[in-house]
């Protein structure tokens, strides 16, 4: 089982205009793809506190660190920026599968940024904002997300075998 951490970007939710409705929903999609969710991090569309909140995820070593909104051309939409900011390696295979697929459900879906890549042992995904993109854009690659863990961290820990 690997370890999952959701960050939730968004100024309304970081002060409490606005119920977070994504961040739940992918820590409820994640740990039932089997992953072990710490928690959600709400911060706000700020380059340096997601900055800070991706890099504090992959200080505590957190295999997968999923956020949620920021990535479309909103002024204040910087997700994508912070990430590719702390980033080492990028994975650009994750955001073309996520795009593909999701142009199969709207035109839309070419208006996300986000992207994803590998900081440290984490690896980071950028989803947008809105509960049902979210969704769309995890389900895309979730099956082939443990393989790439696996690749990274190696083979995930069965605790009832320690
Ligand atoms: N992808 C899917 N699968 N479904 C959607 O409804 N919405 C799009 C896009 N990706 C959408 C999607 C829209 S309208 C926008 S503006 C961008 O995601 C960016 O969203 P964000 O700014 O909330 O991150």
């Amino acid at each position: 089982m690997f370890t999952a951490r959701v960050i939730t970007v968004s100024d309304r939710s970081y002060r409490g205009e606005r119920p977070d409705a994504g961040g739940p929903l992918v820590k409820e999609l994640l740990t039932a793809a089997g992953y072990e969710v710490d928690g959600i991090v709400v911060v706000p569309d700020e380059d340096a506190q997601i900055r800070q909140a991706l890099m504090q995820g992959a200080a505590e070593d957190i295999a997968l660190i999923v956020t949620t909104g920021g990535t479309g051309f909103a002024p204040r939409d910087v997700t994508p920026e912070a990430t590719l900011a702390v980033c080492t390696r990028m994975t650009p295979g994750i955001p073309e599968a996520m795009r593909a697929a999701s142009m199969a459900i709207t035109p839309r879906a070419m208006l996300s940024r986000g992207v994803a890549g590998i900081c440290e042992r984490s690896l980071i995904i950028n989803l947008p904002g809105s509960p049902k993109a979210a969704k769309e854009n995890l389900e895309a690659v979730l099956p082939a997300l443990e393989h790439g863990l696996t690749m990274l961290r190696g083979k995930p820990m069965d605790c009832a075998k320690l």
